[in-house]
């Protein structure tokens, strides 16, 4: 492909945009159980003509453009009130919940530089449910991470907590609630821990954040997670995700300036004009703080408080289908809108190709310490209407799939590179490996169950180290 000697026409370029989709993921069709968050129609429509209004603003210098200035101000205080912020709490809108998270981690880093000059090494303490941006945070940073453990309900466990401390702790994580099972850390103890240590302590409230409010509003039982909780330091909360604004929209919150300072980075060490960032990014659209102010406003809070009733139901409904299911394992009690289950009979992996041949999308998340391979599904208020539909051709795929065993790659695989570091496998065994999973070149593969088995069976670092190989390979 090359750029066109002369400009294509309009048309022919509506053309080809929309044939570019024809593979795409259907989330309109509402059986798409992650990735878009699909608040209906109209408000849709409120998001998309903010956006297209604010897309060429640029967000690089708040004083030529006092709008999105206002806009990031007024969400800002919205988030802070919906989370309980004292007067004195700040924040900043991210273009998402790792920017939010990345920046929240600087901001630690950089706190404890400033207020405990014995700290050569920062470590961050992580449960390992926690998301991986916090991963990602920490390699940008050069931040060590000193993992945790979790329950059997896969909430941290408090006590590995206390005892990960070292005289290096910038700052102790727990999620509102983590991604893979839908669960709540022990926010309160954990954070009660920090406060007792002198250390910050993080919620990650991306995915939880925004809905918990509403859901506790409607009687579920919630436990305290925000600024309500003493030792809460910082807040990530996305707005792109159960707030239902378009994509490139999170929120960075502090209990206070003396931290937040930490996060804004200038800069006049060179010859161009003057830098100065809250966020990661220097330009920027508009678009997605126009398009969050717009929604957030369109939507309200008995708005949400409606979506978030329907929501309760169909996860309530889909949870009973799968604990019944006597070939299906709940992985936890959910506290939120999403969950996961596994299997001991049937493959996941297959039933999850089963169901995408079905015009459904689900989620595989592979093993990892006690959390078995499972299917994982993020409830949206555009499922809510095929709860049924679901749950049926959910049992009619299991019994599709039943003969399929599990693992036949897998195992052989297992014995093969257990003790093997993936670091010095050649190229030639790399390329072994994606052929094996039917992934050697050309296209993407229609089924996925032996990328994920054979990804499944080896260890995580070697999964990197492959998953890294083909998208290099790829794009
Ligand atoms: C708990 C949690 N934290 C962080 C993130 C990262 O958010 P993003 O994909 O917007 O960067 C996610 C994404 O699902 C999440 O669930």
């Amino acid at each position: 492909m090359k750029l066109p000697e002369k400009g294509m026409s309009r048309k022919d370029i509506t053309d080809r945009l929309e044939a570019f989709k024809a593979d795409d993921l259907d989330w309109q069709s509402g059986k798409v159980f992650g990735y878009v968050f699909d608040p209906g129609a109209e408000a849709m429509e409120v998001g998309k003509q903010a956006y297209m209004k604010f897309l060429t603003e640029n967000a690089l210098d708040f004083t030529s453009f006092p709008s999105l200035y206002k806009f990031e101000k007024e969400v800002v205080e919205m988030g802070l009130a919906h989370l309980n912020g004292p007067k004195e709490a700040v924040g900043n809108f991210t273009s998402g919940g790792t920017e939010s998270i990345i920046l929240a981690v600087k901001a630690a880093r950089e706190f404890a530089a400033a207020n405990k000059a014995a700290i050569k090494k920062p470590e961050m303490i992580l449960p390992i449910t926690a998301h991986a941006a916090f991963h990602k945070a920490a390699k940008y940073l050069g931040v060590t991470i000193v993992p945790t453990g979790v329950d059997e309900n896969f909430r941290a466990d408090v006590t590995a907590v206390k005892n990960a401390i070292t005289e290096n702790t910038i700052l102790i994580v727990g999620s509102a609630p983590s991604y893979a099972h839908g669960v709540i850390d022990p926010i309160a103890a954990m954070a009660g821990v920090a406060q007792d240590n002198n250390i910050l302590f993080h919620t990650d409230a991306c995915v939880g954040g925004f809905m918990l409010p509403f859901f506790k509003k409607l009687g579920e039982a919630v436990p305290d997670f925000d600024f309500s909780v003493p030792g809460v330091t910082s807040i990530s909360m996305d707005l792109h995700k159960y707030a239902y604004t378009p994509k490139g929209a999170s929120l960075v919150l502090y209990r206070n300036k003396e931290i937040r300072k930490h996060q804004i980075f200038a800069c006049s060490h060179w010859t161009g004009y003057t830098i100065i960032n809250n966020a990661i990014m220097s330009s920027r659209s508009g678009g997605p703080m126009a398009a969050a102010y717009a929604v957030l406003n369109f939507i309200g809070k008995e708005g949400y408080l409606d979506i978030a009733r329907k929501k309760i139901a169909a996860t309530r409904k889909l949870v009973e289908g799968i604990r019944d299911h006597k070939d299906l394992i709940l992985m936890a009690e959910p506290d939120f809108c999403m969950f996961s289950f596994t299997s001991k009979t049937i493959s996941v992996f297959h039933l999850i190709d089963e169901m995408n041949a079905i015009g459904w999308y689900i989620q595989p998340a592979l093993s990892y310490a006690h959390s078995r391979h499972n299917i994982h599904l993020s409830i949206n208020f555009s499922n809510v209407k095929w709860v049924e539909a679901f749950l049926k051709d959910l049992t009619q795929s299991i019994e599709k799939i039943r003969h399929i065993p599990y693992g036949a790659t897998g195992d052989a695989l297992k014995k093969e590179f257990e003790n093997k570091d993936p670091n010095a496998l050649s190229d030639a065994e790399i390329a072994q490996l994606l052929e094996l999973a039917e992934i050697g070149g050309k296209g993407f593969p229609k089924q996925m169950a032996p990328i994920n088995e054979m990804l499944d069976a080896v260890p995580a670092k070697l999964r990197e180290r492959l998953l890294v190989e083909y998208t290099n390979m790829i794009f």
